[in-house]
């Protein structure tokens, strides 16, 4: 079976994007809307995988009119990459995929293989830590930061060189819910810049196993999904994250 490198996409067209889910796709459906059903000059979403026939992931790819598929084995490195190769992918996004990618994978897709996690890596990541556990976490460990990272992947979970992170506050009388759904917020203004700036070059792992470029985040108190999560929806929320910001970025 081939599992020789994917063809890379010419940096003047479109990237073809795939997406593996393991849940109810939120996270796919901002980067379904950034793309839009025909794409942009960056990218589109050509393929959606899940190991899990129930996800809500793949009936939002439907509805979007995007192909989709359920694993046979996950396990199965060789056949996942001749599927990803048959829909000419060469981006491949995990966008709340709980299981370990197999290493043919990670060769075939070396510098095109990110991951999106809700916290701040290298702290709550790895095996076992995925959905409100991260959170449940961070609230006993009396963390007062948490954040979203997005990462290319290499053979180990929540592993591999860091593209992009941004904080989320832990406010008090938090529970993992609340904080689950701030740190939420937070990722789906993050996760389409990162995969627009790998879509289109702007940011790349090097050969040196280094990122190099940086994605670039419109940081302005003014712009909502930037306030760390927080929706202003009451004064007390602009008060908070007003402090907030002057804490995490003191003049
Ligand atoms: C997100 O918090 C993601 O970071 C994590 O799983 C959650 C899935 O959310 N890996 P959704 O399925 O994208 O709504």
């Amino acid at each position: 079976m081939n599992t020789h490198p994917a063809p890379r996409h010419h940096p003047s067209s479109p990237a073809r994007i795939a997406v593996l889910a393991s849940g109810g796709g939120s996270n796919l459906q901002v980067l379904i809307d950034h793309f839009g059903g025909a794409g942009t000059r960056t990218g589109r979403i050509v393929w959606v995988g899940s190991d899990k026939a129930t996800a809500g992931a793949l009936t939002r790819a439907a509805s979007a009119g995007v192909p989709t598929a359920v694993l046979a084995d996950p396990r199965d490195g060789e056949a996942l990459v001749a599927t990803l190769q048959a829909a000419g992918a060469d981006l491949l996004v995990l966008a709340g995929y709980l299981k370990l990618i197999p290493e043919a994978v990670v060769r075939a897709f070396h510098g095109r293989l990110m991951n999106i996690h809700p916290a701040l890596l290298p702290a709550f990541g790895g095996a076992g830590m995925y959905g409100q556990r991260i959170h449940a976490a961070v609230l006993e460990h009396g963390a007062t930061v948490t954040g979203v990272t997005v990462h290319f992947v290499d053979a180990h979970y929540d592993r591999g060189p860091i593209i992009a992170q941004w904080p989320v506050p832990v406010l008090p009388g938090d529970t993992p819910a609340s904080l689950g759904a701030r740190v939420l917020r937070t990722e789906h203004a993050l996760l389409p810049l990162c995969v627009d700036a790998v879509a289109s070059g702007a940011v790349a792992l090097g050969e040196d196993g280094n990122v190099h470029g940086q994605v670039a985040v419109p940081v302005s108190p003014t712009t909502a999904e930037w306030r760390f999560g927080l929706v202003p929806d009451t004064a007390g929320a602009a008060a908070a994250f007003a402090s907030e910001w002057a804490r995490l970025f003191p003049r």
